[in-house]
């Protein structure tokens, strides 16, 4: 059995307008597991997204707990939480929010900086190799601006790896591509979840989907079902959405 990388205990959380109250999340209980690829699925507004920042700190929780690697994170200082943050997640969301005055290069840079994990030579050793692993190390010296939305998020991806996180938080990352860009980031994150990389992705696109091992099945504020896959392997691909597709028509998605 895999060692638990992340727990959530009773996560719960409430938004309130006015008088008004929603439970988005209704005490939820949810392992995820070293070297995963874990996918989070649901109808809009299930909460996905809600779940995926209060599994992550960057969302308070209304109540509950959640542990990463056996210590509980939830009720952490701000700053050490962006400190935990900083070193030990990472994130890619559908927008890539890279920083629009610096380079492709320099994002990476900066993110490798503030995880303070290596030495500056280090850091800059690794952003180039994860630029060249992500196939944008032509664009890398262009600002966000000019270069094309996959380049963009070819790049984020390799900012949010430059610290060596523990856990790579996902919500949506092809989100925002046409196919061929959606196919060459799902690539990259099979090839990092192969060599070790735990994932958790939220995502709408059954093809996303199938590159997990495992996919859970939010509503109602709970998770409600989950399926198990083996880990990706391309000649299963069309099976696997296959898969994926008759467990979403039994769940009325
Ligand atoms: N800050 C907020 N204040 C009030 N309601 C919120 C807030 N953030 C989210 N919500 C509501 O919580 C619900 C869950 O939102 P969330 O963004 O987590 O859904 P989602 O499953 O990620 O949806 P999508 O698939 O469209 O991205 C939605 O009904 C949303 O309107
Ligand atoms: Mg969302």
């Amino acid at each position: 059995m895999a060692d638990t990388i992340l727990h959530g205990e009773k996560i719960t959380r409430v938004f309130f307008q006015g008088k008004t109250e929603t439970k988005v999340l209704d005490g939820i209980d949810i392992e995820i597991y070293e070297n995963d690829f874990t996918v989070i699925m649901g109808p809009s507004g299930a909460g996905k997204s809600t779940l995926l920042y209060s599994l992550s700190g960057m969302d308070p929780l209304t109540a509950g707990h959640v542990f990463y690697k056996d210590k509980e994170i939830s009720g952490l200082s701000e700053n050490r939480m962006a400190k935990l943050r900083a070193e030990e997640f990472g994130f890619v969301f559908q927008q890539t929010h890279l920083v629009s005055s610096l380079t492709l290069l320099e994002n990476v840079l900066v993110a490798g900086y503030v995880s303070k994990k290596d030495s500056a030579e280090n850091v800059r050793e690794r952003a180039a190799n994860l630029l060249r692993q992500m196939d944008v190390e032509a664009a890398k010296d262009r600002l966000p601006s000019q270069v094309s939305g996959g380049e963009a998020q070819r790049a984020a991806i390799a900012r949010a790896m430059i610290g060596k996180p523990g856990l790579l938080f996902a919500d949506e990352p092809t989100g925002a591509l046409n196919q061929a860009n959606t196919r060459e980031v799902l690539g990259l994150l099979t090839d990092l979840n192969r060599e070790g990389q735990s994932i958790l992705m939220v995502t709408h696109d059954l093809r996303a989907a199938a590159r997990g091992n495992r996919v859970l099945y939010l509503e109602d504020g709970k998770v409600c079902d989950e399926l198990a896959l083996e880990p990706y392997n391309e000649m299963e691909e069309k099976q696997r959405e296959r898969d994926v597709s008759q467990w979403l028509s039994k769940l009325r998605w």
